[in-house]
């Protein structure tokens, strides 16, 4: 599991409680409360908030209860996407997070459940979230289309639905963009928001996102054939022989790599295009953390 700078585990900790303070006060079943506290709690790297927060402190702010709130609802909802990617109707996953899915403690029925509970609870946190009107309004927006039928959603659809089928480099990077892209791109966009910055400043931030989340995939298809269970907390070794469309699987691993270094690079690009009243010293490193290289598992 990755060492985030002391700052990190700080905000990382606030994230978590305010999931979990949210989840106890507004979940009526004991039994969906524990389904979806296990995962939540079975840890995670949190890159979503903590890129979110990442963002804001670079503009020199310092993050509010608002923030971390929405922060929450963004990880709640990767956190649903997570356990509905491992059902057996879809990934067929049976490890999580270092630990047995959520279908396989509490039933898949259960686990849909959990999913479905997070996703609605994302944005009933969201909505009750101590910022401004304005951008609460455009957050919900923008959660909206990350994370469903224009976004995540829609790039799950399209996994399956491609599952056995030879696709062409654009369709991939159409699937990726959406089912794993566009959540680590709201996360820069509400950053940018959150810290009030000019629409000029959010459409450059939405295009780093837009890179960072490729790129984020594209490791995690790397990290599949590279990696081991142990080390990644889920099994390894399996999107080929689930036939799925992967980096790895239509360019091999070298230009796999190439891809994943091109992805960063033109993040590095547009962070270097920030004015200075962005502190690019916490997302350069924050950037480091998605290459190969470093300990990010
Ligand atoms: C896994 O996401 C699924 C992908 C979109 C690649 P993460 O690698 O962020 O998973 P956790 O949250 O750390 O478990
Ligand atoms: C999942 O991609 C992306 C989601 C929206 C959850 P994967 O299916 O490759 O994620 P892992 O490898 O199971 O974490
Ligand atoms: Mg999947
Ligand atoms: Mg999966
Ligand atoms: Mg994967």
């Amino acid at each position: 599991m990755t060492e985030w700078p002391i700052f990190l585990q700080e905000e990382r900790q606030k994230v978590e409680a305010e999931m979990e303070i949210f989840i106890e006060k507004n979940t009526n079943d004991d039994h969906l409360k524990k389904s979806m506290l296990y995962s939540l709690q079975a840890g995670g790297k949190r890159i979503r908030p903590l890129l979110l927060l990442t963002t804001i402190a670079s503009f020199g702010k310092k993050a509010s209860l608002g923030d971390y709130q929405v922060a929450a609802s963004l990880e709640m909802i990767h956190t649903y996407s997570l356990i509905h990617d491992d059902l057996p109707a879809m990934d067929n996953d049976a490890l999580r997070r270092g630990k047995p899915t959520n279908h396989i403690v509490f039933g898949a029925g259960m686990a849909t459940l959990a999913g479905d509970g997070l996703l609605t609870g994302a944005f009933q946190l969201l909505s009750t979230a101590a910022i401004n009107d304005s951008v609460k309004i455009r957050l919900i927006q923008l959660l909206t289309q990350a994370a469903g039928t224009q976004g995540m959603v829609a790039g799950q659809a399209l996994d399956i639905a491609s599952e056995e089928k030879k696709i062409a480099l654009e369709d991939l990077i159409h699937i990726h963009e959406r089912k794993t892209g566009a959540l680590l791109c709201f996360a820069t966009m509400a950053g940018g928001l959150l810290a009030q910055q000019p629409e000029s400043v959010i459409t450059t931030l939405r295009q780093m996102g837009v890179h960072l989340g490729l790129a984020f995939q594209i490791r995690d298809d790397l990290l599949d054939v590279l990696s081991t269970e142990e080390k990644m907390g889920k099994a390894t070794k399996k999107d080929d022989q689930a036939g799925k469309n992967t980096y790895p699987g239509l360019l091999g691993v070298k230009k796999s790599e190439e891809a994943l270094t091109n992805e960063l690079q033109a993040a590095h690009l547009l962070l270097n295009q920030m004015g200075n009243e962005f502190d690019k010293t916490n997302m350069t490193h924050f950037l480091n953390l998605f290459s190969l290289e470093r300990g990010l598992s």
